[in-house]
């Protein structure tokens, strides 16, 4: 059992990982901006787990609070042992939108990070990393040597610390995992903590439970012409808790190496599903009517991204194991009971 710093330990992935890591007898620290999130999170996953965990308020580009951190834990007697770094921006619009925002918080962040964890002899890190690294490819199911294409600046700036870490590997002392999310949804199952987006989502899922709350009228599907079965995107789904699971497993993995170490691993189930397949599913699993109009294609959107998750099963031992009706019954027990998320909530 380790003391583990996580950053943007607040977040969807985040604070559903820090119930997983509590649950595995980890010990915590917390730190978030709370830019995208809210303590009322933390909260609640020391309420589900009975373990407290520590948690500071503050930015990873505040070097004199990293160094703080590291050295106070160290004085302490309990040193930070590895970094779980969740903490960045992840609106594929909005970085298109403002780049630079996101080349500094994402990357000039994680430098920031990487940097205090060097100074420290912290040097054992598993990074948030997306699909998205590969952009429109060809072939599938998309294995870890499938190339990379970013198109956007989220993308890019994801895939440029990815080739960080691997630099930082490659010099023999750092041992680090690149986790490529596909697309996580769902909730825990207590419904007590989910992914609350501010303001209009930009994702499938929270759009379509907070149509199930009453909070929008209609889902928008971005296009029903793409070279796919029923036409609409395809996306390799997969349920939160499945995800945070693959955290405890890959910080696990990466404390009990000897040798220095540099893995890039795949999360999915390698099942895509389709727009449709969830509205369907959705509905099965809820009983409630999902409203839809098809629209023209969302700029920027692929057809397909579908994993290969051999590579985790062999090297992670981690399968996703949940179904699309879990992810549907858990994502409506967390919106139906939260209906405006983590907002007027105590
Ligand atoms: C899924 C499918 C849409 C909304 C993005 C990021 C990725 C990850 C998750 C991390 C697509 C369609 C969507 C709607 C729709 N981000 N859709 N109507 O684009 O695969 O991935 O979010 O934090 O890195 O790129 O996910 O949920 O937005 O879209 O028809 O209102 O649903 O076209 O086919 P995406 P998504």
């Amino acid at each position: 059992m380790a003391h583990v710093l996580i950053t943007g330990g607040a977040g969807f992935i985040g604070s559903h990982s820090c119930v997983v890591l509590l649950e595995n007898g980890h010990d915590l620290l917390v730190l978030d901006n709370f830019s995208n999130s809210s303590p009322v999170a933390l909260k609640r996953v020391q309420e589900l787990t009975g373990r407290s965990l520590e948690c500071v308020k503050g930015d990873l580009r505040d070097p004199a609070l990293l160094q703080k951190l590291f050295a106070d834990a160290k004085a302490a007697g309990a040193p930070i042992e590895a970094v779980i770094h969740f903490a960045g921006l992840k609106a594929v619009a909005e970085s298109v939108a403002d780049p630079l925002r996101y080349w500094d918080v994402n990357v000039g962040g994680s430098c920031a990070l990487l940097a205090s964890m060097d100074a420290h002899d912290c040097r054992t890190l598993v990074f948030s990393s997306t699909s998205t690294v590969y952009g429109e490819s060809e072939t599938f199911p998309l294995t870890e040597t499938t190339p990379t294409n970013p198109i956007h600046p989220y993308a890019q700036t994801k895939r440029a610390v990815e080739q960080m870490l691997t630099a930082l590997a490659q010099t023999g002392t750092w041992r680090v995992a690149s986790l490529r999310y596909f697309n996580p949804v769902g909730a825990h199952p207590s419904g007590r903590i989910g992914e609350d987006p501010l303001g209009i989502p930009n994702n499938l899922f929270p759009f379509i439970t907070q149509i199930a709350a009453g909070r929008m009228d209609k889902l928008r599907v971005f296009g029903n012409e793409y070279p796919t079965p029923d036409g609409t995107g395809i996306r390799d789904y997969l349920h939160v808790m499945d995800l945070a699971e693959a955290h405890a497993a890959a910080i696990n993995h990466l404390l009990q190496s000897d040798a220095p170490l540099s893995l890039t691993v795949n999360l999915g189930t390698g099942k895509g599903l389709s727009v449709l397949d969830v509205v369907h599913g959705f509905e099965k699993a809820t009983g409630i009517t999902i409203p839809y109009e098809v629209v023209k294609r969302r700029p920027g959107d692929v057809p397909k991204l579908e994993a290969c998750p051999k590579k985790a099963a062999n090297v992670l031992g981690w399968r996703a194991k949940r179904s699309l009706a879990d992810m549907c019954r858990d994502g409506w027990a967390w919106q139906s009971a939260n209906p405006h998320g983590y907002r007027k909530a105590s």
